[in-house]
């Protein structure tokens, strides 16, 4: 073994890594298909990795290097508890992505903030509750709320469904929750969804989905979240649009950097891609379609835990 990789494996042998998921329901197993490799190329590459629940009273954050948030599904609707998990263990060790981008983040009032900053997005209204209902009366438009994930309560309608799509809004109101209106972007049927994914300040990969909308679809029903999911090679557009998105995220004040961050890109109606979400929460990193980025992300996981 030559002298540099003994350093470096004695290094990594001293940090020690949480992986931070979601406690599935009783007799379920875990979704996050990404979990097992990642935490299996850490410990291969000498680091501890221990996977927690975020909700775990009994989990000792303080206890590691740093904390990686990997898939904390449930938080969409346990929005305040979570932030303000992530905003406790911030202060007992170093939290990926920092606390204050988890705050900024979990609130999709963040893809006007990125609009305002001249970012291209998909155009966007919101109703918080008690705001009146206003839908495009000339096209297809979709209703989802500010905190979501996986579709979740979210559904498209046509002009004339719009008792409806008021029972959605309805519906979202009553708990408390701001419903985003957006057109329908009919792109997304043909050209799909392209997320970017970047890890370490570098672009890691990018995959493309089909649409998950279909029409009929209940809001209230599931979703299949990433239908036929496949490695993309992004457009010289589509990454120009992803780093503008990622420079107008609000700058840290202590001065951390982003681990990682996936950018969701649609095109809009001329022709262009836009941001449909920045994800800097809990994003899948989709590993097991992209095997060869596994030592990337487990090399820029342990050189995190070591700064
Ligand atoms: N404006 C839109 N036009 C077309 N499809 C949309 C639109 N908004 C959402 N969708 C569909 O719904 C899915 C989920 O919406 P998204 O905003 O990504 O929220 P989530 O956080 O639940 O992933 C998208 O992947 C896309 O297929
Ligand atoms: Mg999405």
């Amino acid at each position: 073994m030559r002298m540099e990789s003994v350093v470096a494996r004695t290094a990594a042998a001293r940090v020690r890594i949480a992986l931070a998921t979601y406690r599935p329901e009783e007799g379920a197993e875990s979704l996050d298909r990404d979990l097992p490799v990642l935490r299996a190329a850490l410990e291969g590459a000498g680091a501890e990795a221990v996977v927690g629940y975020w909700d775990d009273p009994d989990v000792d954050w303080a206890a590691f290097d740093l904390v990686v948030i990997r898939s904390t599904w449930d938080y969409s609707w346990r929005v305040a508890e979570f932030v303000a998990w992530a905003e406790r263990c911030g202060k007992l060790t170093r939290l990926a992505n920092p606390a204050a981008v988890v705050r900024w983040n979990t609130d999709k009032l963040y893809i006007g903030d990125l609009a305002e900053a001249g970012v291209p997005t998909v155009p966007t209204r919101y109703l918080a509750p008690g705001a009146p209902a206003e839908f495009p009366d000339d096209r297809e438009y979709v209703v989802k709320p500010t905190s979501g994930a996986g579709a979740r309560l979210a559904a498209r309608y046509r002009p004339e469904e719009r008792e409806t799509a008021l029972r959605q809004l309805e519906r979202m109101h009553d708990r408390g929750l701001t419903a985003m209106v957006q057109p329908y972007l009919t792109s997304i049927d043909t050209a799909g969804e392209r997320a970017l994914q970047y890890y370490g300040g570098r672009l890691l990969h990018a995959s493309r989905k089909g649409a998950v909308l279909a029409p009929g679809t209940a809001y209230d029903a599931d979703k299949v979240a990433h239908p036929r999911l496949e490695p993309w090679q992004p457009t010289p557009a589509e990454l120009a649009v992803a780093e503008r998105a990622l420079a107008a995220v609000p700058r840290r004040t202590d001065g951390s950097e982003l681990l990682y961050a996936r950018v969701d890109l649609v095109d809009g109606d001329d022709g262009n891609p836009c941001v449909m979400e920045l994800e800097l929460v809990e994003p899948n990193l989709f590993l097991w379609l992209h095997p060869e980025s596994v030592p990337v992300v487990a090399e820029a996981v342990v050189k995190a835990a070591l700064r």
